[in-house]
């Protein structure tokens, strides 16, 4: 058995840039790379634990040299994937100074929103629409942007749910467009009413503003939100949840990429999503986190290897959702338990839907990356990347009306 790794070893902020490395090795040997998740240093990408699949690090310059001796010392292979990622930055940037075909209140897939032009598209929705669209403002972020949620309703009030936030991590591009498209389909697509007759969607395409907005603005490759620390800025929401918080796989590091906060729900941006969540917890029956990179299906648990007792309905779904999208184009997701698939990752939001607010059926989907391009895929893969896994949420769809509405099951 082998486990191929892909190195990305780079720079963060101004230092001279190095490179990436693709890497292969034996599955023993993937233990060696647990030392340096904590690290600053390191920045996973994506860090899958399952055997013949790549491990993609982003490696500082300064840590390169002890990086590579710690590989070869272990026996591990590795590979160059992106030599320079601040020029895979920059190169997305000359593209993103293009005119942008954002038109005001509309939306597009041919590039990357802003959160101001996401959050005009979802109020134009709201009026345009305003028999099947609520938008509703569930708090703000620590810098005072309105964190937006959609719910599309054929009416009435207690009905099924189905509930999804992206960019919790600020750099994973790809999630919000992904959002952006199910409720464009949803709303402005007629032949998609069935799909909200008998259940709501409540969608958050954007859940860490803040963090989105920086990716933007200043460093390409943000995670965490924006909120101060005495030396680092920044928590990784996705470790901030109060389930099993600060178990295996979170940092109590504050420059660390997965530093947990310094207690759970620390973050605001958390916390309006805890009230939502605990709020419509009887109707809320499907939680999905919609991630970047790595096409993965993965569910709780993220603190430990244990399987959740209904493993095997949380991988039939999967599985079925993996058809819907593969049926497309041939694009395929690896299905299991985060611990299992990527390792752990204690205090994610997949875990406290299921463990702490008591929903079944609790997702993390890590949608494709860039590969060489970079984190996200170009802008120009939006398009066939949201209308293929479309067809995937449209497979969660059909179980949870099978299950919850029509009573199959
Ligand atoms: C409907 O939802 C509201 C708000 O979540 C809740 O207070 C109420 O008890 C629910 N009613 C029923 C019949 O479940
Ligand atoms: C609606 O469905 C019809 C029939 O399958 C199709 O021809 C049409 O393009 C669809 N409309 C949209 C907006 O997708
Ligand atoms: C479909 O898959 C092929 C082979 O991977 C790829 O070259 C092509 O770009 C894909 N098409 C779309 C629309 O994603
Ligand atoms: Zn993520």
């Amino acid at each position: 058995m082998k486990l191929l790794a892909t190195f990305l070893l780079v720079w963060l902020g101004h230092s001279n840039a190095e490179g990436q490395v693709h890497y292969e090795g034996s599955a023993t040997q993937a233990s060696v790379l647990n030392a340096f998740e904590e690290d600053p240093n390191f920045d996973f990408w994506s860090r899958p634990r399952i055997f013949d699949a790549p491990v993609d690090i982003m490696v500082t310059p300064a840590a390169q040299q002890m990086f590579e001796d710690t590989m070869r010392s272990n026996g591990l292979d590795y590979r160059i994937l992106i030599d320079n990622v601040e020029e895979t930055v920059q190169a997305e940037k000359v593209r993103l100074r293009k005119a942008s075909t954002v038109v005001a209140g509309e939306v597009t897939f041919e590039e990357f929103m802003r959160h101001d032009e996401i959050n005009a598209y979802l109020l134009r929705l709201g009026e345009d629409y305003p028999d099947i669209v609520k938008t509703e403002v569930i708090g703000k972020s620590f810098e005072g942007r309105d964190l937006v949620l959609v719910r599309i309703s054929s009416g009435g009030t207690n009905k099924t749910t189905i509930f999804m936030d992206a960019a919790i991590h600020a750099r994973e591009w790809i999630a919000p467009s992904m959002a952006l498209y199910i409720i464009n389909q949803l709303v402005e697509n007629p032949n998609n009413t069935d799909l909200y007759e008998d259940i709501d969607w409540a969608i958050i395409p954007v859940a860490n503003p803040d963090g989105y907005e920086y990716t933007h603005t200043t460093a390409r490759l943000w995670r965490k939100t924006r909120s101060p620390g005495t030396i680092c800025y920044g928590v990784d929401p996705n470790r901030n949840f109060d389930y099993m918080w600060m178990g295996a796989g979170a940092s109590d590091w504050q420059c660390s990429y997965i530093y947990a906060g310094y207690t759970a729900f620390s973050e605001v941006e958390t916390q309006a999503l805890r009230d939502y969540l605990m709020a419509y917890k009887d109707d809320i029956k499907l939680y999905i986190a919609i991630h970047s990179y790595g096409q993965y299906i993965i569910f709780p648990w993220g603190y430990t290897s244990a399987l959740p007792d209904d493993n095997d309905e949380l991988v039939a779904v999967g599985e079925r959702v993996n058809a819907a999208i593969s049926a497309v184009n041939g694009t395929t997701y690896c299905i299991g338990t985060s611990t299992n698939m990527l390792g752990t990752a204690a205090g994610c939001s997949d875990d406290y839907a299921k463990g702490a607010v008591g929903i079944e059926l609790s997702y993390c989907l890590e949608l494709p990356g860039g590969g060489t391009a970079g984190f996200d895929p170009p802008a120009s893969r939006i398009q066939p990347i949201v209308e293929e896994t479309w067809e995937g949420f449209k497979a969660y769809h059909a179980y949870i009306k099978e299950k919850f509405v029509d009573g199959v099951y």
